[in-house]
C-alpha cells in the first residue's frame, strides 16, 4: 500500500512534536503527506518544520488559498486523516461538529477514514465531558485510539500518553485497510477447518502432522471482515488467539472429533472450507494407558493402522443427496509433492475430482516450502479445468484471493 494521500493534523499539546515522526513514518512508506495543525498547535512546533519534513504547505485557518476553496479540498483529496496529537479540546470540536479552522473543517468534509490520537492529562481524559466526545466520535466510525498509559507532560503519569508515532502509524493504516476490504459476505455463514488432526495411540503418543493452522485462521479473518458469521473447527492451533471478527472456534483433536463438530453444522453453511490436514489413518486401538518399550514391543512395533473418514468427501457427498437447507460452496486444499509421473498440480486435479469440491487450493510442499512458513502460493483448480495462480503473499492475503474466487461461486442470496 503507498501513494495514499494522508492528512496528518496537529492539535496543540506538548506532544505535537511526536507528529514530526509520524510524517516521516509515512512519507517514508511512500505516501503523500499534507500536515494541518491548529494555530496552538504551531506554537508548540513551527510551520517550517512541517513542511520541510512533509513536501508540503502548510495552513491554519480556512482563509488562506481562498482561491483554491483549501478548506473543503484537503477533506474532498484525503484517503486518510489521522490527527495526533488530539486534544480534549479538538476532540470536543469535532463531537460538535465545528468547522472553525481548517482541520475541523477538513474533518468535516472528510468521507475517508479518520484515525485519532488523544494526548492530555489522565483527569482530562477521563473527564465525563471528554468521555462523551470520545463515545460521540466512535459512534461517528471515527477510530480514536486509546491514549497510551504512562509517564505525562510533568512528573504525573497516567492514561493520557499519545502513543508512539510507528504505533500511531501501523493503527492507521490498518483502519484504512479494513475499510477497504468489501462486505460481500454480509448474510453468509462459512464454516472452516483449520490445523492438523492427532490420532492418539497412548496418552503420551501420537500420529500427526505439520500443520499450523494458520491459513485456516486467516481465511476466518478474512471472512469474519468481509461479513460472514464464520465458525471455525481446530485441531490442535492452541498457540493460535482465536481469529478476530467474532469468529466461533470449536477445538478438537483427532480427524473423527472433527467430523463429528463439522457434520453437527455443516446443513445450515453457505461456504464450507476444508483447509485442516485430517489424518487419513489413526491406530486401531487406542491405548489407556502408556505403552512400555519392552511388554508392549507388538504393539509399538507393529502399529495396525484404521481409515479415518474422508470428511470432504463425506460433505459433497451429502450436499448432492439435496438434504441440506442450503448448497454451501465447498473448498478443498492440498499440500502436495511432484514424483516421477506427476507434478503437484496433476495430483490436485486428480484430487479435485475424487473428492468432488467446487475449488481445490493446492500449494507445493517440501524442500522447506510452506509448512510452518508465514507466505503461502499456489494454484486454484476448479471442476471445469480452470487453474487460477494464487500469487505470493501473506497467509491473510491468499486466504483473500481464495475468498475471491468463493464469491464468484456462490448463488446470490435469496430475500
Ligand atoms: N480431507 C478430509 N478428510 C480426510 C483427509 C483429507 O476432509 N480424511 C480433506 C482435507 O481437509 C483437504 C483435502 O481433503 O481439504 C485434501 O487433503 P489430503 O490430505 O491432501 O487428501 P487425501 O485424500 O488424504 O490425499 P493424499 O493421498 O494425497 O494424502
Amino acid at each position: 500500500m503507498t501513494g495514499l494521500n494522508i492528512v496528518v493534523g496537529v492539535a496543540g499539546g506538548i506532544a505535537a512534536y511526536k507528529a514530526c515522526h509520524l510524517v516521516r513514518f509515512f512519507t517514508e512508506r511512500g505516501h503523500s503527506v499534507t500536515v494541518v495543525p491548529t494555530e496552538s498547535a504551531l506554537k508548540f512546533v513551527g510551520a517550517a518544520t512541517f513542511e520541510a519534513l512533509s513536501g508540503n504547505p502548510v495552513s491554519t485557518s480556512v482563509f488562506d488559498a481562498v482561491d483554491q476553496v483549501q478548506h473543503v479540498r484537503v477533506g474532498q483529496a484525503a484517503d486518510l486523516v489521522v490527527i495526533a496529537p488530539a486534544t480534549a479540546d479538538l476532540m470536543a470540536r469535532m463531537a460538535a461538529g465545528r468547522a472553525d479552522d481548517l482541520l475541523t473543517a477538513t474533518c468535516l468534509v472528510a468521507t475517508c477514514p479518520v484515525v485519532v490520537a488523544p494526548a492530555m492529562h489522565t483527569e482530562m481524559w477521563w473527564n465525563p465531558a471528554t468521555q462523551d466526545n470520545v463515545a460521540t466520535l466512535r459512534r461517528r466510525a471515527i477510530t480514536v485510539l486509546e491514549p497510551a498509559h504512562g509517564r505525562l507532560t510533568g512528573t504525573d503519569s497516567g492514561p493520557g500518553r499519545l502513543l508512539e508515532p510507528g504505533q500511531i502509524g501501523e493503527a492507521a493504516l490498518a483502519v484504512y485497510a479494513g475499510a477497504q476490504i468489501p462486505r460481500d459476505l454480509e448474510g453468509r455463514k462459512v464454516l472452516i477447518t483449520a490445523g492438523g488432526t492427532q490420532e492418539n495411540l497412548d496418552p503420551v503418543r501420537f500420529i500427526g502432522n505439520r500443520s499450523s493452522g494458520r491459513q485456516g485462521f486467516a481465511l476466518a479473518e478474512i471472512a469474519a471482515h468481509r461479513g460472514a458469521e464464520v465458525t471455525v473447527v481446530a485441531a490442535n492451533t492452541d498457540d493460535l488467539p482465536n481469529p478476530a471478527g467474532g469468529t466461533v472456534v470449536h477445538r478438537v483433536l483427532s480427524a473423527r472429533d472433527m467430523a463429528d463438530k463439522v457434520g453437527e453444522v455443516a446443513g445450515e453453511q453457505d461456504v464450507i472450507i476444508m483447509a485442516a490436514a485430517v489424518a487419513d489413518v489413526r491406530p486401531a486401538h487406542q491405548a489407556a494407558v502408556k505403552l512400555k518399550k519392552g511388554a508392549d514391543s507388538q504393539a509399538l512395533g507393529q502399529l495396525e493402522l484404521v481409515e479415518n473418514p474422508d470428511i470432504l468427501a463425506g460433505l459433497t457427498e451429502i450436499r448432492s443427496t439435496g438434504i441440506w437447507e442450503k448448497n454451501p460452496v465447498i473448498v478443498g486444499f492440498a499440500a502436495e509433492t511432484g514424483d516421477d509421473g506427476a507434478t503437484p498440480l496433476d495430483h490436485a486435479v486428480a484430487k479435485l475430482q475424487r473428492k468432488g469440491c467446487d475449488l481445490l487450493m493446492c500449494n507445493e510442499v517440501g524442500a522447506g516450502k510452506v509448512f510452518g512458513q508465514d507466505t503461502n502460493s499456489g494454484w486454484m483448480v476448479f471442476p471445469d479445468g480452470r487453474v487460477v495462480d494464487v500469487l505470493p503473499g501473506s497467509k491473510l492475503e491468499v486466504a483473500a484471493q481464495i475468498m475471491d474466487e468463493v464469491v464468484e461461486l456462490m448463488p446470490p442470496l435469496s430475500s
